[in-house]
């Protein structure tokens, strides 16, 4: 049997009510204060309910959220980099009373997802969050510019989640980390690591990935497929080009992979934190983090995702992060290599840019094999060729 990884904080945190106890709260959500949540909301509610961002029950109360900006930590003192909050615009939080229950209702569907019992009301300086979190007040990076959109008045409390959002396609890889922990467990796996990712998977991953696999018993592929920035490849294209990848050159028994379905943050080193955290929740014992890990644009050095994991204790972060130096093809070692392992000039490694592979993928070209294996290439210039592409 697999050893259990602790969740995050001690507990695994489950909100989500059922039965005769769902029946009635949704009828009492009925005569509570509608308040429309968007789908990145949803997503951190769903999150919160299943216990994959434990030891969180709710949205972050102004105590626990000035205390994540300033010093990465909640109120307690518990690791957590990323605040995880719901906005609202001023007129509403005017209507609005402490100790008050509020039902939150999609706002594409009408669903009321969950209800939050009111504990906080806080104003807060975006400005001063972007440049805490995202390292910069940059409009031009995404999640900066996300958090913008956002109403600064924000509301805090213990959540209770009413309806999962349904995923429009791959359902099946969908697991919860209460599942996840026991599906680790029965395939006997006392050591697991995780793989974040919001791309294809390309060499460089798949060689950091099998590096790791050399010394734990199973990989947790994990990629994320909630709300990214426009110019990433999109979920779906993306599962059939792991599935392929999978198939064709991973053994069976050692890869599991399930979805993450959170919004991207674009935080780097904050970022990373707060992945590890949330694969230590779904019981994974180690974490890959190479290089600018959630990174974009310059904003990041290349390894400072890796380097703030000294600000913590390995008992406080509680699952190992394995590093890994940037990755390439070399042409003189005929093998993928960094700098740790070959000692040939940069002249000899090949080198390709996100943006010069998707041009290639779109103009129906495979990227070398040396970057991208030729099954993934193909499903990624036959999903490449869908209209919404084509803009
Ligand atoms: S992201 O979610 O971290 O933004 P991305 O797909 O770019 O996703 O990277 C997934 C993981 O692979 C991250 O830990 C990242 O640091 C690592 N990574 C990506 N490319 C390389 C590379 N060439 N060498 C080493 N690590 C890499």
């Amino acid at each position: 049997m697999g050893v259990s990884i602790q969740p995050h904080g001690g507990t695994l945190i489950n909100r989500v009510v059922e039965g005769a106890e769902r029946e009635q709260l949704v009828s009492r959500a009925a005569g509570l204060y509608q308040l429309r949540i968007n789908t990145w909301a949803i997503s951190d509610l769903d999150l919160i309910g299943v216990g994959a961002f434990s030891p969180l029950t709710g949205f972050m109360g102004e105590e626990d959220y000035r205390s994540v900006v300033e010093r990465m930590r909640l109120a307690d003192g518990t690791v957590w980099s990323i605040p995880i909050t719901l906005g609202v615009q001023e007129v509403q939080a005017a209507e609005l009373k402490l100790g008050q229950e509020i039902a939150l209702v999609g706002e594409n569907d009408g669903i009321v997802y969950g209800i939050l019992t009111l504990e906080s009301i806080y104003k807060v300086d975006q400005k001063h969050e972007a440049v805490q979190v995202f390292k910069t007040g940059e409009l031009a990076h995404p999640g900066v510019q996300k958090l913008f959109t956002k109403p600064s008045t924000y509301l805090g409390g213990p959540i209770q989640v009413l309806s999962r959002p349904k995923p429009e396609k791959f359902e099946e890889f969908y697991f919860d980390p209460v599942q996840t922990r026991r599906i680790f467990a029965e395939k006997g796996w006392r050591t697991v690591v995780g793989f974040q990712t919001r791309n294809p998977v390309h060499r460089a991953h798949e060689y950091i990935q099998k590096s790791a696999m050399e010394i734990v018993d199973g990989l947790f592929l994990n990629p994320l497929v909630g709300e990214t920035k426009s110019d990433d490849i999109y979920a779906d294209v993306r599962m059939k080009s792991y599935l392929v990848l999978l198939e064709n050159y991973y053994p069976e028994d050692r890869v599991f992979l399930g979805v993450f379905p959170a919004a991207m943050r674009y935080a780097g080193p904050r970022e990373a934190i707060f992945h590890a955290m949330v694969r230590k929740n779904y019981g994974c014992s180690h974490f890959i983090v190479g290089r600018d890990h959630a990174g974009v644009g310059d904003y990041y050095g290349t390894y400072e995702a890796q380097e703030i994991f000294s600000n913590f204790t390995a008992e406080e972060l509680g699952i190992t992060p394995l590093f890994f130096e940037h990755s390439f093809y070399c042409t003189k070692c005929g093998n993928m290599a960094s700098s740790k392992t070959c000692p040939h000039p940069s002249s000899d490694h090949m080198h390709l840019s996100g943006t010069k592979v998707r041009a290639l993928l779109r103009d129906g070209q495979c990227p070398p094999p040396q970057f991208t294996r030729p099954e993934v290439a193909e499903v990624l210039i036959e999903g490449m060729k869908e209209p919404e592409y084509q803009v």
